[in-house]
């Protein structure tokens, strides 16, 4: 009998509904300007860390990595629209990483690595990609700031169909706010 194949994961905060609408918005915008295919809202999210493939047999311990993980809120302001020629793809992310973003992604680097996971080690650019096979002339412009605070991240896989990529979501966990002293 064979293996079930391995499913490929990657952590991330997932936007709600009315920051999914709203960068879903920018995409069809952006898109306008620069071609390719804009992101249905229902797929918009920002990476945190980028697992690839894991085998079935390992998801318990992959989850009991990022349960470990503690970290607060985030409270991100999307101000900013990047266009990356290398890989053609028209992002939106904030100007500034704020600190509990930067916390968020070392804590889970440092649970992964220390339970025997590999991932992309690429230096992180906090980013929502919005249009892929774009091809912008200039730098592109974001139709409006969105903020968004997210108060979980979640482990998402990446199921490709023919309509392209589409993302389950396969485990979520709070990021809890510090609670004052008793
Ligand atoms: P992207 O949108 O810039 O392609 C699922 O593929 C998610 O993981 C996407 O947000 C994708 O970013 C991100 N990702 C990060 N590193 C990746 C890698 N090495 N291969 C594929 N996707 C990666």
């Amino acid at each position: 009998m064979s293996a079930a194949p391995p499913a490929r994961l990657f952590f991330a905060l997932w936007p709600d509904a009315r920051v999914r609408g709203e960068l879903a918005r920018s995409a069809r915008a952006l898109q306008a300007r620069c071609g390719g295919r804009a992101l249905r809202a229902a797929n918009m999210h920002l990476t945190l860390v980028f697992v690839g493939d894991v085998a079935p047999v390992r998801l318990p311990a992959l989850c009991e990595a990022a349960a470990g993980v503690a970290g607060g809120p985030v409270e991100l302001l999307v101000d900013r629209a990047v266009y990356w020629p290398h890989n053609r793809i028209a992002w939106a992310g904030p100007a500034q990483t704020p600190a509990p973003l930067a916390a968020l992604v070392a804590a889970l680097e440092a649970a992964l690595a220390g339970a025997g996971f590999r991932f992309d080690r690429r230096p992180y650019v906090p980013h929502v990609t919005l249009v892929r096979n774009a091809r912008c002339r200039g730098a592109p412009a974001l139709e409006r700031p969105v903020a968004w605070r997210a108060e979980e991240f979640v482990l998402a896989q990446s199921v490709r169909s023919e309509e392209g990529a589409a993302y389950a979501v396969a485990g979520r966990w709070p990021l809890a706010a510090a609670r004052d002293p008793a």
